[in-house]
């Protein structure tokens, strides 16, 4: 099989793509733009690499994007939230397919809209729109929330958010790789979006619950206002008010969701919040 592109490499899913690929003895040509970073990253997490080749670029270095992509069959595409992430992931895409590459598997957000009230969504939505008048050969992920966001949540045994009751689709990072893995490696195109969400929608307590008896540490979730939650960003020099707008969503059901999109596609269930806990067991104890 031709080596797939990877732009994203070292992100939370685009790091157990490079893994889930080298696993399935897929060449990997890995974008990243500190390769010695992203090695030091597979190797204290254990990721397999065997087959990928790490190569030091910005995605914004189009030059260095046709070079990765020449003699690639495939191409996952994940980038950050940053203002210029269309023209980013865009121009990378075009240059990807100049090249002969496709089909293309984006990361998208499962609130991707042209009138969303996050930044990133209306970003996912125009990138989404751009990808699919580019080829007919793409597949659009628009996961949840990422379990994996909880190793920042997750501070002094308090998970401290303006979430209410509410549940949400939390969703394993691994589980969203192994959908792309799989749609790459059968070079089969799903050629829509598919909304991508974990077992069974989530409250924060239950979470919490999750991390404690994964941890034997207890772990509380403490509901704040939105207010509260902000002033704690700005001292970490985090503020966003679109984050905590993600919050409110959650405490309003907004994100209360479930698909069976990873079962379908992978054939295998994705992981439950209790398999994540226990699987990140040392990670959260040693915080
Ligand atoms: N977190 C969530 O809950 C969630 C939920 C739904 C959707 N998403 C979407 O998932 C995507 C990834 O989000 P994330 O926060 O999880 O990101 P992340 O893990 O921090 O990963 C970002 C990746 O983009 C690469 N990157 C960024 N700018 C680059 C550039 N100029 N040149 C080359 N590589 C660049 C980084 O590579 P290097 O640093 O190695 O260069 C890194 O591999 C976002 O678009 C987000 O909207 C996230």
């Amino acid at each position: 099989m031709k080596p797939v592109l990877v732009l994203g490499a070292t992100g939370k899913v685009g790091r157990h793509v490079v893994s889930g690929l080298a696993d399935a003895r897929v060449p990997v040509r890995a974008i990243t733009r500190d390769a010695t970073r992203a090695k030091e990253t597979f190797a204290a997490e254990n990721l397999s690499i065997a087959g990928a080749e790490f190569i030091q670029a910005d995605v914004r270095d189009l030059d260095a994007i046709r070079v990765a992509a020449e003699g690639c069959g495939q191409a996952y595409v994940a980038s950050s939230d940053v203002p210029e992430q269309v023209e980013m992931e865009v121009n990378a895409v075009k240059a990807a397919l100049e090249a002969g590459v496709g089909p293309i598997v984006k990361l998208s957000s499962c609130d991707a809209a042209p009138d969303a009230p996050f930044s990133w969504a209306r970003q996912h939505d125009e990138i989404e729109r751009e990808i699919s008048s580019l080829t007919t050969e793409f597949s659009h992920l628009r996961p949840h929330y990422f379990m994996q966001n909880l190793f920042t949540e997750v501070i002094d045994n308090v998970i401290y958010l303006p979430a209410g009751d509410g549940r949400l689709g939390i969703i394993d990072a691994r589980d969203i790789a192994a959908t792309a893995v799989k749609l790459l490696v059968d070079e089969t195109p799903l050629r829509r979006t598919a909304e991508l969400t974990g077992p069974e929608p989530v409250s924060f307590s239950r979470i919490a619950s999750a991390i404690t008896a994964a941890t034997n540490t207890e772990v509380v979730y403490e509901p704040c206002t939105e207010q509260e939650f902000l002033d704690r960003m700005t001292a970490r020099g985090q503020s966003s008010s679109e984050i905590a707008r993600v919050y409110r969503d959650v405490s309003d059901g907004v994100l209360d969701m479930h698909t069976d999109e990873v079962e379908k596609i992978t054939g295998r269930a994705p992981r439950t919040i209790e398999q994540f806990a226990l699987d990140y067991a040392e990670r959260f104890s040693s915080r």
